[in-house]
């Protein structure tokens, strides 16, 4: 069998290190970018791939990475990198919204960018976005996070209309509040209440950074190979929650009282 490429970046934990995990499974060479360049050795030691530091918004640090991919191959490239703050609105800072736009859509511009030539000459190429549930709602205080991430769909809508006749599929991934660091945070910080989205979520849990693999997985293979400009939802049924109301909960121990 043909060996196959794929390269991560912001892999050297939480969901782009259960995707390179995944796709290493698949049997692809993976590679693992981020920008902690300890820590990103470390997570491709844990699951058989190699590790780079590339910062996704430094222009000469991603050329220089994607030039030197073994062999000139690439055939699936994950832009996985991002960052969220939380602040009002009305005082955003100047600074972090740079930062935001640079790293979660500069960064999948970018990669996307330096991948194209390789990208043309695989069998099977494509791309993934990771988006989010910030894609589809306004999340509040999270102004940066949820432009950038609606601002994905854009990029991945374009690619995919624009690279399509070269073959290249290009899909977005958005998954729902899943256990990693960012979402701890977000408990840490009283940003999210726990009981409250679990409550508003169909399936009544959080997901795991498995289940967005899987998802990556099925996006890269060939089972997908008609499948190109789509966001596929990974959330629990969150995003389409239209029960304004309380709902009882099978386990009665979750309810919501509040409207919103
Ligand atoms: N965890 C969730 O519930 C959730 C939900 C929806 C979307 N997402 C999206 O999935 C992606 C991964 O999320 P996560 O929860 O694993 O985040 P995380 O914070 O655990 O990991 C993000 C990784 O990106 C790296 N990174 C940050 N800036 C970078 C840069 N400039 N260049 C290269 N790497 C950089 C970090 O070092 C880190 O390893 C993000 O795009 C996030 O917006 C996550």
């Amino acid at each position: 069998m043909q060996s196959r490429t794929a390269l991560v970046t912001g892999g050297a934990q939480g969901l782009g290190l259960a995707i390179g995990g995944r796709l290493v499974s698949d049997g692809f060479d993976v590679v693992l970018a981020d920008v902690d360049g300890e820590a990103v050795l470390e997570a491709a030691d844990l699951i058989g791939a190699t590790g780079v530091r590339m910062d996704v918004t430094d222009d000469a640090a991603v050329a220089s990475v994607f030039a030197e991919l073994p062999d000139g191959q690439l055939d699936v490239l994950v832009n996985n990198a991002g960052i969220i703050s939380r602040q009002p609105a009305s005082e955003f800072d100047s600074v972090q919204w740079d930062r935001e736009m640079a790293v979660n859509l500069g960064g999948a511009m970018r990669c996307s960018r330096a991948a194209f030539e390789m990208l043309t000459a695989s069998a099977n190429p494509s791309v993934l976005n990771l988006a989010s549930v910030g894609s589809t709602f306004g999340l509040p205080q999270r102004l940066g996070y949820s432009t950038t991430k609606a601002g994905v769909l854009g990029l991945t809508r374009t690619l995919a209309a624009e690279w399509g006749p070269h073959g290249i599929r290009v899909n977005a991934i958005a998954p729902g509040y899943v256990e990693t660091q960012m979402m701890r945070s977000g408990f840490a910080t009283g940003a999210l209440d726990e009981s409250r989205l679990l409550d508003r979520t169909p399936l009544g849990r959080f997901g795991t950074a498995d289940e967005i693999a899987a998802a990556a997985s099925f996006l890269a293979s060939a089972d997908a190979s008609f499948v190109t400009g789509i966001v596929l939802k990974v959330d629990g049924g969150i995003t389409i929650d239209g029960s304004f109301h309380a709902r009882p909960h099978p386990a009665g121990s979750l309810s919501r009282t509040d409207p919103i």
